[in-house]
């Protein structure tokens, strides 16, 4: 039985007074339990402020980081940073990262790597545009992505790891994949793992579903056998809908 993972993703939203009032109103609202995790992935300018009272109750991480541990890069923070500051986890892969900052598939393993060679958590996330899927190419595209990706990868580290299928035409836009679509592709990566890494691996790791995931329908996706978790943009920003998207899940 996997532990499932509900994971919030601030984006650039939030501020200091915003996120100290949301760590103690999920804290008084959180729900104790073993068959589940919760992670919070905050910018970084706030990252010193987490996880504030959840304490060891939360996973919590960086939305962002540069695969090299120091140097001429401005604007930038590295793994070593966020080791500074005790911050455990990273995502990789976010379709914002891909799409508006151009990072490529090459640089998004060297940073898949780096980070789950230094020991942190990662949350990756993978997912096809609406073009892709109306022309059926959706499981041939997510395979590539995990393909590239994890080319390198230390099976090893895989038990730090857990893989987001965020469709990019569901994301902040109120579309939800189908209940059944979003089982459909957990399995179908699930299936690559078991190809990739064999039946172990496979069977212990958590896809998370993400995109326009809220309150109402959450518990829906999360029947699909093969869907652990998932990761909450918009629906993250308010502690109690959060709060909500939690207890739905479990
Ligand atoms: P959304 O974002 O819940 O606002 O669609 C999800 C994500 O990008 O992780």
């Amino acid at each position: 039985m996997r532990t499932r993972l509900i994971c919030a993703n601030w984006k650039m939203h939030l501020d200091r007074a915003s996120i100290t009032t949301y760590l103690e109103k999920l804290n008084d609202g959180f729900v104790s339990g073993d068959g589940f995790e919760v992670g919070l992935f905050a910018p970084s300018v706030y990252l010193s402020q987490m996880p504030g009272p959840l304490g060891d109750k939360v996973i919590w991480g960086a939305q962002n980081f540069y695969p090299e541990d120091k140097g001429a890069f401005t604007g930038e923070i590295s793994l070593p940073m966020l080791k500074d500051i005790s911050c455990p986890a990273v995502l990789v892969g976010h379709s914002e990262r891909r799409g508006v900052f151009n990072e490529s598939d090459e640089l998004i393993a060297l940073k898949m790597n780096k980070a789950l060679n230094d020991g942190f958590k990662v949350v990756f996330c993978c997912g096809e545009a609406l073009e892709i899927r109306e022309k059926g190419g959706d499981a041939a595209f997510v395979r590539a992505q995990l393909d590239s990706a994890f080319a390198e990868t230390d099976p090893e580290h895989l038990d730090r790891l857990s893989i987001a299928y965020e469709p990019i035409w569901a994301i902040g836009t109120g579309v939800t994949a189908e209940p059944g679509d979003a089982q459909a592709m957990s399995a179908e990566i699930r299936c690559w793992l078991k190809e990739r890494f064999g039946d172990q691996i496979a069977e212990k790791m958590r896809i998370l579903y993400g995109g326009s995931v809220k309150p109402g329908n959450i518990a829906e996706i999360m029947s699909g056998p093969d869907v652990d978790g998932s990761l909450v943009g918009g629906d993250s920003l308010d502690a109690g809908s959060f709060l909500e998207i939690i207890r739905n899940s479990l």
